[in-house]
């Protein structure tokens, strides 16, 4: 099976979870940033996993990507802008007929939701859903995540893993 867990990630949380959703799978896969997530590593994907960070209570936009990077309030935590946004990596990603699942950081409390965009995206696609949406924790606007999120994210992939293999 091959299986790829592709991230947005701005200061890093999102994509150590996408790393440990990675290693519940199998040591085969990588978590790719959308960035990596391009052309042969993701021809003929049986499951794609995808996730990104709730940002103003939505699946950021390149506009908000943009006055994250430009408002002093973030200046001694700048946001690693290099690869593009989960929005444009689902714009540009062609038709697929894999299994998928949607995933995003974010704080306990807030209203809104990441996911919902990017299972819309990857359904639009042709890829179907295999699993319920996921929510990973973090303590603070920029981090840490929440304490044991790393192991429920491992034992996510597990999970996918099986059911993708239709066991
Ligand atoms: C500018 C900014 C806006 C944020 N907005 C929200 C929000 O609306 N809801 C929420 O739950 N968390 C919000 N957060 C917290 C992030 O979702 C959280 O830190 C996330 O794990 C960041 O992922 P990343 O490190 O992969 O970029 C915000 C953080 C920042 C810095």
């Amino acid at each position: 099976m091959k299986a790829v867990v592709v991230y947005e990630s701005l200061w890093g949380n999102t994509a150590a979870i996408a790393r440990a959703i990675a290693e519940g799978i199998g040591s085969q896969t990588r978590a790719l940033s959308t960035g990596e997530a391009v052309g042969e590593a993701m021809a003929g994907v049986d499951l794609v996993v995808a996730g990104a960070p709730l940002i103003g209570f939505r699946l950021p936009a390149d506009g908000m990507r943009r006055s994250i990077e430009r408002d002093p309030k973030h200046a001694g935590r700048p946001p690693d802008l290099a690869s593009p946004s989960m929005r444009a990596w689902l714009a540009a990603l062609p038709k697929g007929s894999g299994h998928a699942a949607a995933f995003e950081t974010r704080l306990k409390w807030s209203p809104g939701s990441a996911t919902g965009a990017i299972a819309k995206g990857l359904a639009r696609l042709g890829y179907r859903r295999i699993s319920q949406d996921r929510r990973f924790l973090v303590t603070g606007t920029y981090g840490p995540l929440a304490a044991g999120e790393l192991e429920r994210a491992k034992a996510w992939g597990a999970e996918l893993a099986r059911l993708a293999e239709g066991g």
